[in-house]
């Protein structure tokens, strides 16, 4: 394999996928470069992440695959036809994502202006379609946004990184910029299924 970005090398199976990230993660620098450079590198089959994959019919499902030693999570979410998150920030953290199987849509929208406490519509940025195998990176700087499956047909898979790991975020109303505290949890860890599930599609506390 050649060298990447900063010597890392371009990754191709899911172990070096796992492995790399691993390393990436191994101090408590995130070079954001590096880690597209492997979510993109990855070459995917359907047989590696499948185990993970869970879906459920009433909502979008988020399943851990590693706990990254405590620096990152990584997570596969499985969207239903027109399963949705909500509007969210990420505590934080990085937020880096790459589509799986499917297709997705991601809407962009900047923080409400906190001068009118949850009167006014949250404004968009951007509204990208991401076809499989897109790769994604939004933080709290860039703004918050939703994820969709606008599709009427076919489900759609995306593998998730989260750097802090992320425990609980904020979710906001688009018609008024209200937020809300969100604990997220797990619907299933490295493959199995898990009690007491919330997500960021509107779960509030
Ligand atoms: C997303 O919309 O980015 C996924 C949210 C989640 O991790 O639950």
């Amino acid at each position: 394999m050649e060298d990447g970005v900063q010597g890392v090398a371009p990754t191709s199976s899911w172990q070096d996928l796992l492995a790399g990230i691993r390393q990436a993660f191994s101090t408590d620098k995130v070079d954001i470069d590096v880690v597209k450079l492997l979510l993109s590198s990855y070459k995917s089959k359907r047989e590696d992440w499948e185990p993970y994959a869970k879906f459920d019919a009433h909502r979008y499902t988020r399943n851990l695959v590693d706990e990254g030693n405590g620096r990152y999570n990584l997570i596969i979410l499985c969207w239903g036809e027109g399963h949705a998150s909500s509007i969210h920030d990420h505590a934080n953290s990085h937020c880096f994502m790459r589509v799986m199987d499917g297709s997705l849509q991601e809407v962009q929208y900047s923080w409400p202006d906190s001068s009118h406490s949850g009167t006014r519509p949250m404004a968009e940025l951007a509204t990208c379609d991401l076809c499989t195998d897109t790769v994604t990176y939004i933080n709290d700087s860039v703004g918050l946004h939703r994820i969709q499956n606008t599709s009427h047909t076919d489900p759609a898979v995306s593998l998730h990184l989260y750097s802090p790991p992320i425990t609980t975020c904020h979710t906001f109303e688009q018609r008024t910029g209200r937020a809300h505290s969100c604990a997220v949890s797990f619907y299933s860890k490295t493959g199995a299924l898990c009690s007491n599930y919330s997500t960021c599609s509107g779960s509030t506390s």
